[in-house]
């Protein structure tokens, strides 16, 4: 008898559980909740499995236009896709594709959580900008932020909701091909550029159709691969970890960011990937960053190829519990963290917190509203390619090129009466100027320098191309396939080059010999490109270098010789009209270099806020025992900060004036020139003596400034702790009072200087 009552009493609470939630209102479905309230309902009707599957990122598997897949790898994807167990997918783009795979997963799956679409959306999506790097070469946040929401813009229109950008990693090193992505060698200026991207690609509003999730990466250090080749090993130490690293990643969490990617690399010995020092006390403790970490790519795997994991399994507990939240196609999430959790080797409560900061985002992007609101197709037909983006691009674009050499003002050129032969592979190319990570455009359509020069029609265009650069697949592009021997076309380019007024030489890197898994140990214009270059020189030297780069190069040869050099990077789709228009001077050039070019590979990593050592005499002194080479100068061939304008400026009069919190910097700037030009005021510090030695400069603010001819202006700063701090070897922020040397120019070398006492 006692038992028939207990089991009635059991019947009962189940009954009155099930009742109970039948009847229970499903808020997470309802607006008028609060976000928070929303995900502790859904989490609260979630499975383990379906918690995990929110944490599983899978790359695109199905084309809508054919059917659902049915076989291997791509059916068991979508398999867990109408099984509620993908919570994210990347590589799907196009409002229509984009559409199929979220209407399964809204449509098809228990609980219908839409998924977010991930993409590289690194420098536009189908219209392309510069190269991130290029972009940082204007210094110019406001066109810097307006690229990113121009992209956004884009992208948003073509289905994407999540782009994985900014990279925000500092670099030193040329040799690393993804220095093309990033903002350069300086955490200021990169901390500044971080804050423009993140705050370009979310807007104010994230909810709106036009915005998308940033994403800040590879975290942390994978700028710092040793000897520059990709996915190497890093080991720094805390100073550079924290001083120079560090600082464009918290500069994205101020700007709102709200994804983290993780990195391929170990750091001092721990894959960042399974990093909780990086990831759960840095990141979500002492920044309290609320967004999620997504893995890079299978480097949640590649953790058993570092000898850090033992098997898949082992990967997965690491990564989880170091606070990677999602996978992205390691697969070790979806397959593992269900065991692990039933093992008590990672706290469900782990997989909790993932979840909430995955899930919270969804919410914060309105997909519960409306998971279709990036799949209208109309809207993609008008956005993508529209005039606005095209429009921006161009001005990004010309904002981006950096004059580093104009002897006897060769540039800009005259309008009409010239003759002008155009040399180089590179000028006649419609790919290559779109540069590396450009999945979305298509090929031939960037314009090429060629086209930019044919709008001014009143000279002679004479073009030879001189030699290929690249052979082959541009997309599959080595060492190997550049051309490395091929002069049959010298001889043309030269008759070309002597019967001409001037000769504008277009020469550099392929658009894809930067980029990931495009490190180089030669820096120099690869291929014949350099024979070419003095073959020509020999016949006219009255020669307008035109580069296209992905990263400095060593032009030692070409800045003894060449009377001026344009540096043009890869500057998206509008690249041609926007070098047409700087050298016709319709365009005054004002761009500074993001990174030091160094006079020979044996300098790198070459950088300005280097420190100044026990032995930083110079030459006369002591021939041989201070800290140099023998071969060669420490100093850069173009320094950081460096570009020149078609006019002039003066810097003169630096004063500081304490205020109660820091000082003022006032430095009187004058166009002595004799046209109109914008320069970068740009202002360095030193802490002459400090418990943790200090570069010999840091920049620490920088203002564009436009003036007119003849035109002065006072221009000021301000430096508070935050600029005069730093951090120590304990990570603890500090501002230690002394003398401060104070920098203002127009690079990091050509400055005036002064100094203070704190
Ligand atoms: C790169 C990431 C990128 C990811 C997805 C990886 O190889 O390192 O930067 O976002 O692929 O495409």
């Amino acid at each position: 008898m006692k038992k028939r009552v207990q089991l009635l009493f059991f019947s009962l609470l189940t009954y009155s559980v099930i009742s109970c939630s039948q009847t229970d209102e499903i808020k997470y479905k309802n607006p008028k909740y609060n976000v928070n309230q929303r995900v502790e309902d859904l989490l609260s009707r979630m499975t383990l499995d379906e918690k995990i599957g929110q944490m599983n990122q899978y790359n695109g598997f199905w084309n809508v236009t054919g059917p659902a897949p049915v076989q291997g790898d791509q059916a068991k994807k979508y398999k867990h896709l109408r099984e509620g167990l993908v919570g994210s997918m990347l590589n799907v783009r196009g409002a229509a594709q984009v559409r199929a795979v979220q209407k399964v997963a809204v449509e098809e799956s228990r609980l219908g959580i839409p998924l977010i679409i991930g993409f590289d959306v690194i420098h536009g999506y189908e219209t392309l900008s510069p190269i991130p790097l290029a972009e940082a070469a204007s210094w110019d946040l406001k066109a810097i932020k307006k690229s990113a929401e121009m992209a956004a813009l884009e992208a948003s229109a073509a289905g994407i909701n999540w782009t994985f950008a900014p990279m925000v990693d500092v670099s030193r090193d040329a040799r690393w091909g993804r220095v093309m992505e990033g903002a350069g060698e300086d955490p200021y200026l990169g901390s500044q550029i971080a804050k423009a991207r993140v705050q370009g690609f979310q807007g104010e509003d994230l909810s709106l159709h036009n915005t998308i999730l940033a994403c800040a990466k590879h975290f942390a250090g994978y700028g710092f691969a040793e000897a520059g080749r990709d996915y190497n090993t890093v080991d720094v130490g805390t100073s550079t970890l924290n001083n120079i690293i560090f600082p464009p990643f918290k500069a994205s969490i101020d700007a709102g960011v709200k994804t983290f990617m993780n990195s391929f690399n170990e750091l001092n010995g721990v894959p960042a990937t399974g990093n909780t020092f990086l990831q759960r006390t840095v990141l979500k403790g002492e920044w309290q960053f609320d967004g999620f970490v997504v893995s890079d790519w299978g480097s949640i795997m590649e953790m058993m190829a570092h000898g850090h994991a033992k098997d898949l399994k082992h990967a997965a507990e690491i990564a989880a519990n170091a606070g990677s939240d999602m996978d992205m196609e390691s697969y070790a999430y979806v397959g593992h963290l269900s065991d692990l959790v039933k093992e008590g080797k990672v706290n469900e409560a782990l997989i909790d917190d993932a979840v909430r900061r995955i899930l919270t985002t969804k919410f914060e992007l309105g997909l519960f509203e409306d998971p279709y609101k990036y799949c209208d197709e109309l809207r993609e037909k008008q956005v993508v390619g529209s005039k606005p983006v095209r429009d921006a691009s161009l001005d990004m674009a010309k904002k981006s090129i950096v004059l580093l050499k104009n002897q006897d003002d060769l540039l800009p050129l005259a309008k009409e009466g010239v003759n002008i032969a155009v040399i180089g592979d590179l000028a006649a190319d419609k790919t290559s100027p779109l540069g590396s990570w450009r999945i979305a455009a298509k090929d031939e359509t960037a314009v090429s320098v060629l086209e930019g020069l044919q709008v001014y029609k009143q000279n002679i265009i004479t073009y030879a191309k001189g030699a290929d650069v690249a052979l082959g697949e541009p997309n599959f592009i080595t060492e190997v396939q550049i051309n490395q021997n091929d002069k049959s076309d010298f001889s043309e380019a030269k008759k070309v080059a002597k019967k001409a007024d001037v000769v504008v030489m277009v020469l550099g890197e392929h658009g894809f010999q930067s980029g990931e898994g495009r490190s180089r140990t030669k820096l120099g214009l690869p291929g014949v490109q350099q024979e070419l270059l003095e073959e020509v020189y020999a016949v006219n030297k009255n020669i307008v270098l035109v580069l296209n780069n992905g990263r400095p190069l060593v032009l030692s040869w070409a800045d003894k010789h060449i009377p001026a050099i344009l540096e043009a990077w890869q500057l998206g789709t509008q690249s041609g009209h926007a070098i047409a228009q700087v050298l016709y001077g319709d365009y005054n050039p004002s761009g500074k270099l993001p990174m030091s070019f160094p006079r020979n590979e044996g300098q790198v990593p070459l950088y300005y806020n280097y420190k100044n050592t026990g032995r930083p005499v110079a030459p006369g002194k002591d021939v041989v025992f201070w800290s140099h080479y023998q071969d060669q100068k420490n100093d850069a061939l173009y320094p950081f900060g460096h570009g020149l304008s078609y006019t002039k400026f003066e810097y003169s009069d630096i004063k500081v004036t304490p205020l109660p919190e820091g000082v003022e910097v006032k430095v009187n700037l004058k166009n002595i020139g004799d046209r109109a030009g914008k320069e970068v005021v740009q202002l360095y510090i030193r802490d002459v003596v400090a418990s943790v030695t200090r570069p010999v400069k840091e920049l620490k603010g920088f203002k564009l400034v436009s003036l007119s001819k003849n035109e002065e202006k006072s221009i000021r700063f301000v430096l508070t702790n935050k600029e005069l701090g730093f951090y120590n070897n304990q990570g603890e922020f500090v501002v230690e009072p002394g003398e401060f040397s104070v920098f203002v120019g127009g690079s990091s070398k050509t400055v005036i200087e002064t100094s203070f006492e704190l």
